[in-house]
């Protein structure tokens, strides 16, 4: 039989865990500011079960496939670092041009994301009429990755509206940087979007999940291996892609690859950071305390990639009646908007009649 210590100590565990996370979501809505027209109750009567309708869906499909976890988050910070989170890379390309999906940095977002996020949104309209926005409801599914990862639990700002038209490849080219940005360039490239160093430490550790393309690291081995990374990591890395274009893949953090954790802070110390831009965190003078403050505590790592990413996702966000509220993620609304939720809402008043 367990011994009352035994039994114990996971209880501890847990409500240690709960009031961490607790803490957690509280203190950042106190320290970071909500930007105008957005509130953490926006949905509260027009879509009171928003966020459940998310997180019920996604704990289904992250039950079956947890990497798609990665695919949303990723997909949202590249909404939001291109012309604000607008939603404007959910857009398909149209006769104006090439989308922002056709941008080199967001060729590797995953097909599958964008699917789901599709899929959510027909899920809320159906319950809420055409009232939650796309941008909105890729803020909630990142947020819930993060937690169903395992990470931290934390409320997002609400009531951002979807851009009517997406950025222009040389824009999204200078808003994502690449992989071989060094520390420098990284930390003044974000501090333009207000970001301070210890922000930029906790949203690299987004890369504590998911998977990178050969092409994205190999620069580092071929041809000659970057001095600063663990030979033994290169060597396996070597295998994984036998050259710079192998059309492989393989894991950003090697030691919990699909666990939201501070574990990728520990993969830096012991230079096992994937690309340039996550090992030289750890090189340089300006990160490397914060680097090494994160492994030693994931609890630190938390709360301030919480208060990060509340940041993040309110970066030139549209408000009030700025863009729209897109009928489906991929397409802008065409014409008149109100006209069209007028006749979307009669719709689905007339199907629940039949
Ligand atoms: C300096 C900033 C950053 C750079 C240079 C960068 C670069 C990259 C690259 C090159 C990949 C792999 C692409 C591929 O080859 O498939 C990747 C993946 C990923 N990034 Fe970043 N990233 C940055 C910041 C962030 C931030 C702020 C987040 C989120 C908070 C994030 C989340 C992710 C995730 C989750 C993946 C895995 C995606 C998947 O498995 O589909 N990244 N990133």
């Amino acid at each position: 039989m367990a011994s009352a210590a035994e039994s114990f100590t996971p209880l501890l565990l847990i409500s240690s865990l709960l009031v961490a996370s607790w803490f957690c979501a509280t203190e950042a809505k106190s320290t970071v500011p909500v930007v105008q027209g957005l509130s953490w109750t926006f949905y509260q009567s027009s879509c009171p079960k928003v966020e459940s309708i998310i997180r019920k869906q996604l704990e289904k499909v992250f039950k079956k496939e947890i990497g798609q976890a990665a695919g949303l988050l990723r997909l949202h910070f590249h909404d939001c670092f291109v012309q604000g989170c607008d939603g404007s890379v959910l857009l398909d390309g149209s006769a104006s041009g090439p989308s922002e999906q056709d941008a080199p940095p967001n060729l590797t977002l995953r097909a599958r994301a964008f699917e789901i996020i599709d899929d959510l949104r027909e899920r809320v309209h159906k319950e809420c009429g055409r009232v939650v926005s796309c941008s909105d409801i890729l803020a909630i599914a990142a947020r819930d990755s993060v937690y169903l990862s395992g990470g931290p639990d934390y409320d997002v700002p609400l009531g951002r509206r979807d851009g009517l038209n997406f950025a222009t490849r040389n824009a999204t080219l200078d808003n994502l940087l690449p992989p071989f940005a060094n520390a420098d360039t990284i930390l003044s490239s974000l501090a333009a979007k207000t970001f301070d160093p210890t922000d930029v430490v906790a949203l690299s550790g987004g890369h504590t999940i998911g998977i990178s393309h050969c092409s994205s690291f190999t620069d580092r081995l071929y041809p000659t291996q970057d001095p600063t990374m663990d030979k033994t990591f290169a060597n396996n890395l070597k295998g994984i892609c036998p050259a710079s274009d192998s059309n492989s893949t393989t894991v950003l953090d090697i030691r919990s690859p699909n666990n939201f954790d501070n574990k990728y802070y520990v993969d830096l110390m012991n230079r096992q950071g994937l690309f340039t831009s996550d090992q030289d965190l750890y090189t340089n003078k300006k990160t490397r305390g914060i680097v090494t403050s994160f492994a030693a505590n994931q609890s630190l790592f938390f709360e301030k990639f919480v208060v990060a990413m509340i940041k993040m996702s309110q970066l030139s966000v549209l408000t009030g009646k700025q863009g729209e509220i897109r009928s489906s993620c991929s397409v802008r609304n065409s014409g008149s908007s109100y006209l069209e939720s007028v006749v979307e809402e009669g719709f689905e008043a007339l199907s629940e009649l039949i």
